[in-house]
């Protein structure tokens, strides 16, 4: 999303088309450690390894495509997290980058919080033993029964979304006898510098209420009218994959100066802000994310510098990452089928999975990384599409990246950075079996989601 079109790179002078690609790495065995999971390396036998596996062995053993999540750089994120934001602060993990019920125990041991935002979600986080109380609950449409199911569970909060909602969660806890806890999602006018699908705090899209013409405004006076809502404070999320904290920061002063109007009105200070996920991650070379460290501390600031400034108490921040946890832990293996080159033009390697197991590129025109992980190579350098099997020319992987030029049918590639919004995100289109998901720590694998299997797909087919 940051690179420019590029010359041309120095070997291929003549044939390189145009496009949005870097030059080829000096070496294109060495793996970047900016977009691999923390214990990725390469061997000494030129095979790459996750957790001390090989990555032959795992496709040996679970088969191609496959999601290979490193599990001690999971924990390790979800404790960077935490330690950054600290005991005044709350980090939930946004479930929908990838959930599971591993997961769910995993961010249990580490201490962290879960958003939701469906009720399969809500199923899965409780069915792995994940403390309602530690469980938000978003969405911009919740039905009736899941938010039943929520207020039943005991979630420790629900992320109003609509004027109608505020209604529907009050009546609900009111015929289930409870007071339930929740924000007011509003939407702050801030355009995020990201794709236009994943931006959520311009006014022109369906999320939250707006804080411009006093919406939000009205919205606290609604929700602090009725007794079966306890309001604890307001949410803003502002979109997704973002590198420039000045969206945040934008968000984090209006959200406080509505703190202040509520104040200022109704003589009540909101405990609780919530700031939303939205960091991006290193797909590429090219893509420099912020730490937790660096992104707490600007958040803390510019909150207690506001509230100071209002005569505020500073509220407990709350923040939702998702993509910036799992995002890097985890790549995608696949295996090459065929492979075409087209003189003038890039070299066509098809693999055994596709926009199946990841629609972010056809999707967002998103931008991932490569590399050949099965052996090393010394051949040159040659300008590759990485596509998948299905029947479109959309069906693309990795649109513009740098193979070793004998690169053939049989060889495995890894895509990092493939753990947020792949799997989650996965479809059975032309029948496809979405692929496992496959934990490795400490020399160990375990499957934590299967390989889907003709059975599953026929098991829905009941006509
Ligand atoms: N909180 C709320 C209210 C959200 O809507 C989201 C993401 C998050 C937190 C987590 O955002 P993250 O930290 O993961 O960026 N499918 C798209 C991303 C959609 C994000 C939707 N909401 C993609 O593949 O890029």
């Amino acid at each position: 999303m940051s690179r420019s079109a590029h010359p041309a790179g120095p070997r291929h002078a003549d044939v390189l088309p145009e496009g949005h690609y870097s030059p080829p790495p000096a070496d294109l065995n060495r793996l970047d450690e900016k977009v691999w999971a923390r214990t990725v390396r390469r061997e000494d036998d030129g095979v790459v390894s996750v957790g001390g596996l090989p990555v032959t062995e795992l496709a040996e053993r679970f088969g191609t495509p496959a999601y290979i999540l490193d599990e001690d750089d999971f924990r390790a994120r979800c404790r960077s997290w935490a330690e950054a934001f600290g005991k005044d602060a709350d980090v939930f993990y946004a479930g929908k980058a990838f959930l599971s019920r591993a997961v769910v125990r995993w961010l249990g041991e580490e201490g962290l919080n879960l958003d939701v935002c469906s009720g399969g979600e809500l199923a899965t986080a409780l069915s792995a033993g994940m403390p309602a109380e530690r469980i938000a609950f978003h969405g911009n449409n919740k039905s009736g029964e899941e938010i039943r199911r929520a207020v039943e569970a005991g979630v420790g909060r629900i992320v109003l979304d609509s004027f109608q909602e505020i209604v529907r969660v009050a009546h609900i806890a009111q015929s289930l006898g409870v007071r339930q806890r929740v924000q007011i999602r509003v939407t702050v006018g801030v355009e995020a510098h990201t794709h236009e699908f994943i931006a959520t705090a311009h006014e022109d899209q369906k999320f939250g209420i707006a804080l411009a013409g006093g919406q939000a405004a009205e919205a606290v006076r609604r929700a602090l009218r009725l007794d079966s809502l306890e309001l604890v404070g307001i949410h803003s999320h502002i979109g997704s994959q973002i590198f420039d904290m000045a969206g945040f920061e934008v968000a984090a002063r209006r959200v406080v100066s509505l703190l202040a109007e509520v104040r200022d009105e109704h003589g009540v200070e909101l405990p609780e802000i919530d700031l939303g996920g939205g960091l991006g991650i290193a797909y590429t070379s090219d893509d420099d994310p912020r730490e937790p460290h660096e992104i707490a501390k600007a958040l803390h600031e510019i909150v207690s510098r506001e509230c100071e400034s209002a005569g505020l108490a500073t509220p407990r921040i709350s923040v939702e990452p998702g993509r910036a946890i799992v995002g890097p832990t985890a790549f995608t293996l696949y295996e090459v089928g065929t492979v075409k080159a087209l003189e003038g033009l890039r070299t066509y390697v098809s693999v055994d999975g596709g926009m199946s197991d990841n629609i972010r590129t056809a999707l967002y025109d998103a931008e991932y990384s490569v590399s050949l992980a099965s052996r090393t190579s010394d051949a040159a350098p040659m300008l590759s599409r990485v596509v998948g099997k299905h029947c479109e020319s959309g069906d693309i992987v990795v649109k513009d990246a740098f193979l070793p030029a004998d690169v053939a049918p049989g060889d495995l590639l890894a895509v990092p950075a493939t753990g947020a919004y792949c799997r989650s995100m996965a479809s059975n289109y032309n029948h496809a079996l979405r692929p496992p998901v496959v934990a490795v720590r400490n020399g160990e694998a375990r499957v934590i989601v299967r390989r889907e299997t003709e059975e599953d797909l026929l098991r829905l087919d009941v006509g």
